[in-house]
């Protein structure tokens, strides 16, 4: 039997950082990859955490480095290649030894493998890039509960803390915890589109300049809207390149990346019949910036999109307040797509649990979810818009949403997530909406019958045999 508390496979930039974290918080810990020049290279710089950590050169010796019942991380992509790990590492485990992957899977993949798996397995979405992975991420853990008490002394030892409290918890069963991360990756995207939709209002309608927009999110990063991405959207608009010696953002190409994470979340959504407009925009914008050659012969065609705006230019104050509402309005749809997840798989997720978890060491940490995880206990069904707080958040910022939308669509200024939420809200807060119109319609041509307003009774037709 090894000495070693806990296993990791998989040394790349978050594996790396992960396995020194580890080892910084006094655990001590054996490292395997696939390329053991890259195993040996890690121990090698490691410096004083290296007394802490075993290399290893196979599978096999991973395994006989660690005590029992074993714990082994995996930080492998995701998808097959974290199934093929696992068959791998099969034949070498004993059956009480613990699997967690740490990857951001699938929360589908989560479920089979802890069905199908023969020993304990743990699903844990892990956020904050490097830098977090290095020195506290946000843990979002799922499977059995005693799986998650098992690997918690070091999950939350590793975990970013929010005061005193890590930012590790268990969200629920089998893959709780994945789930949670892709939800938290669509409102990631989606918190980023909403500020790019800002800085193109800035840059495009007011005419202002990199240095300009940089000042504003500087000093937007001290008022309601502090978080990690504010923060960053600043120091990205004031970076310089250097080669041109301008704003690195006129070097870079408008066409998003994305490796799928707030795609799934879309899709899930549609799934479980959870309306998520401004993420499912936020997904829909990368797409459409993906499209570079079609935007530019479009153009070519319609003429030049954004125009500066003349008449009523918006004051800054305005964009924030647009920005906040936008923002309340996401999480909104996110917590209740968790909520609608947690009726669909009998899970009990816990929103203000969740939101807890995302106050440090994730992408989208930020001040506001201080005041959600105190608002979300306190609402059914985890509709934050109905919580009192941001209740009063909406009515006082709802109007800048509106003008801000309103003045980008007269100039040509693409925001869709901004124009989602405003629509989302517009039809959240209509009690008589227009169903009754499109059930007419499907009675019409299908005869699915319709529930009438006055008496309730369902499975009802209209006269259309009497009009045709
Ligand atoms: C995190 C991030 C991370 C994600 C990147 C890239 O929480 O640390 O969500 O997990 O992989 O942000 O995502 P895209 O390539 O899809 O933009």
């Amino acid at each position: 039997m090894g000495n070693s508390d806990i296993g990791l496979i998989g040394l790349g930039t978050m594996g790396q950082a992960l396995a020194l974290n580890i080892a910084e918080k006094g655990f001590d810990i054996a490292v395997w990859n696939r390329t053991t020049a890259v195993t040996q290279a890690f121990a090698a710089d490691a410096g004083d955490l290296a007394a802490r950590i075993t290399p290893t050169e196979s599978l096999p010796d991973l395994v006989a480095a660690l005590k029992t019942p074993r714990m082994i991380l995996l930080m492998v992509p995701a998808g097959d290649a974290v199934d093929q790990q696992i068959q791998a590492l099969l034949p070498l485990l004993s059956k009480d030894d613990l699997i967690i992957d740490a990857g951001n899977a699938n929360f589908n993949d989560t479920n089979r493998r802890m069905a199908e798996l023969p020993l304990p397995f743990l699903g844990i979405g892990v956020s904050g890039g490097e830098e977090g992975a290095r020195h506290g991420p946000s843990i979002m853990g799922g499977g059995p509960r005693a799986n998650w008490d098992r690997a918690a002394p070091i999950l939350t030892a590793i975990a970013a803390r929010y005061k005193d409290t890590p930012c590790a918890d268990w969200m629920g069963e089998a893959g709780a915890g994945h789930f949670v991360k892709t939800v938290h990756n669509g409102i990631e995207y989606a918190d980023m589109q909403l500020i790019a939709e800002v800085y193109g209002i800035m840059r495009d309608g007011l005419g202002m300049s990199a240095d300009q927009v940089a000042a504003i999110f500087e000093r937007w990063n001290d008022g309601p809207l502090q978080s990690y991405l504010v923060e960053i959207t600043a120091k990205v608009a004031a970076a310089r390149d250097g080669v041109t010696a301008g704003p690195v953002l006129d070097v870079i190409v408008d066409a998003a990346g994305q490796k799928g994470t707030g795609r799934w979340t879309a899709i899930e959504a549609q799934h479980l019949g959870a309306p998520i407009p401004v993420i499912d925009a936020a997904v829909t914008a990368r797409n459409i910036s993906a499209r570079r050659d079609e935007r530019a012969e479009m153009q070519e065609i319609f003429g030049a999109g954004p125009q500066r705006i003349q008449t009523g230019a918006p004051a800054i104050e305005v964009l924030e307040q647009a920005l906040i509402c936008g923002k309340i309005l996401c999480y909104d749809q996110g917590f209740g797509m968790i909520a609608a997840a947690s009726r669909q798989f009998g899970w009990s997720l816990d929103s203000a649990a969740i939101a807890r978890v995302w106050r440090a060491g994730c992408i989208i940490r930020s001040a506001m979810l201080d005041d959600m995880a105190s608002a979300l206990g306190a609402v059914p069904d985890a509709r934050l818009m109905a919580a009192p707080f941001f209740a009063d958040w909406l009515k006082r910022t709802e109007g800048a949403l509106r003008q801000v939308v309103s003045l980008a669509a007269l100039n040509g200024i693409a925001v869709p997530a901004h124009s989602a939420a405003l629509a989302y809200f517009d039809a959240m807060r209509t009690a008589r909406g227009t169903a009754n119109m499109l059930q007419g319609q499907r009675d019409y041509f299908g005869r699915h019958g319709f529930e009438r307003l006055d008496d309730g009774k369902s499975g009802q037709h209209g006269p259309w045999a009497d009009q045709d």
